[in-house]
């Protein structure tokens, strides 16, 4: 994959596919990582004289058309002004994503300029399936630039045209983010150090059953919590309550128990867990241990014993990936268990990696300093697809 000193930018407007989906309290941003990890290829390009016309998305638009979708948002417009401040320089914001505006904005940089296009995704055609409708908003936007760089490292895993259809109409190359992050990937990937921890949350075990199927043959070890645990427990027949559960994935996970157990790959779940009145901050909260979790309770983090097994069986590991807060850690009443996990993982001095916008965002949310982590991805999906082994349409379109 060729980086961007391969490609001749001076004077040249750079189509730049950045991820900038960040999370937002109404028009506030709550974390500005991803447009902090944007920042080393925008500032290189700018540096060698690039015009640098961004595309990004924000949250997943709704509506038929453009105009319904534009009209409800999110604007990019939070994010072009904290890009502005960062820079240190103004970010304009074409009113639309390919049209007279979007023209008009490309036209009007400076070399070293920087502006952005409105939410890609309130085009329809952005997330199409049919890749004619891809192929003509592609060519739009192609026809905005002289080159392309892909630096959206959390939007690789989508067959979208900013990401997948663009590249391949102009003179393209890797941005320093993807680069750094494939690095990442390639080193968990290929011969890790061992003990090689895997730390596994989030809501569903549906998103992590392939990412688990294919670490059965890299991993030593994989410690389940969070929502997804629930699924596992009630696999082995625990009783859960009202905790999140996917019904129609029990056959799945026992199955990948069972792989784990052919395969000498030790599977942990919890031994205990926070069950709560309800999904509320204050919502009324005890310890119980999984052998007798009332039926009117749900699951809202791990128990004590469970935080202190986690860390012990984190304490050796020489490779840790974490993907997927433990708890609800947006409430800290129910923080406790990813805050154990965390900590286990920053006293590390092994490779450790965390994966994914909820947990990066976990980790800032509890104070903890980033460079106690090897690595903090910026794309979750994006990570897990590829070690599911998957192939990402953005990295191909790139290489
Ligand atoms: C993300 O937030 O995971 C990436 O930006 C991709 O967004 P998406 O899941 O809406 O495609
Ligand atoms: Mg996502």
């Amino acid at each position: 994959m060729k980086g961007i000193e391969a490609l001749d930018v001076a004077g040249k407007v750079v189509l730049l596919r950045a991820d900038l989906n960040v999370p937002l309290d109404g028009t506030r941003i709550t974390d500005d990582g991803r447009i902090r990890a944007s920042l080393p290829t925008i500032n290189k390009l700018r540096e060698r004289g690039a015009k640098v016309l961004i595309t990004a998305h924000l949250g997943r638009p709704k509506g038929d058309d453009y105009a319904e979708r534009a009209a409800g948002g999110p604007s990019l417009a939070p994010v072009a002004a904290r890009l502005a401040e960062l820079l240190g320089h103004p970010v304009p914001l074409a009113a639309d994503v390919a049209g007279e505006s979007a023209r008009s904005v490309a036209a009007h940089l400076a070399d070293g300029d920087v502006a952005m296009l409105e939410n890609i995704r309130f085009e329809p055609a952005e997330t199409s399936r049919d890749d004619a409708v891809r192929a003509e908003l592609a060519g739009t936007l192609a026809g905005l630039a002289d080159v392309y760089v892909g630096d959206g490292f959390g939007a690789l895993h989508r067959k979208h045209a900013s990401v997948y259809d663009v590249p391949a109409m102009l003179p393209h190359a890797a941005g320093e983010l993807v680069l750094a992050e494939v690095s990442v990937l390639e080193r968990l990937t290929r011969e890790p150090a061992r003990p090689y921890v895997v730390v596994l949350g989030g809501a569903k075990p549906s998103d992590k059953l392939a990412v688990i199927g294919n670490l059965l043959d890299k991993a030593d070890r994989i410690l389940i919590g969070g929502g997804m645990s629930y699924t596992f427990l009630a696999a082995q027949g625990y009783e859960v309550g009202r905790s999140l559960l996917e019904a129609d994935r029990l056959d799945d996970v026992r199955k990948v128990m069972s792989d784990a157990r052919a395969r000498g790959v030790e599977l942990v779940l919890p031994v205990d867990l926070v069950g709560a009145t309800g999904f509320a901050a204050d919502a009324a909260h005890e310890i119980y241990p999984v052998t007798a979790f009332p039926a009117d309770r749900e699951g809202m983090d791990m128990g004590p014993v469970t935080r202190q097994i986690f860390a012990e069986k984190l304490a050796d590991a020489a490779t840790v990936f974490w993907n997927g807060p433990v708890g609800v850690f947006e409430f800290p009443a129910f923080a406790d268990g990813t805050r154990a996990v965390a900590e286990a993982i920053s006293k590390l001095s092994g490779f450790t990696v965390i994966g994914g916008g909820d947990s990066a965002a976990a980790i800032r949310r509890l104070g903890l300093p980033e460079d106690s982590f090897s690595h903090i991805s910026t794309g979750g999906g994006a990570s897990l697809e590829y070690l599911e082994g998957a192939s990402l349409p953005g990295l191909a379109a790139l290489a």
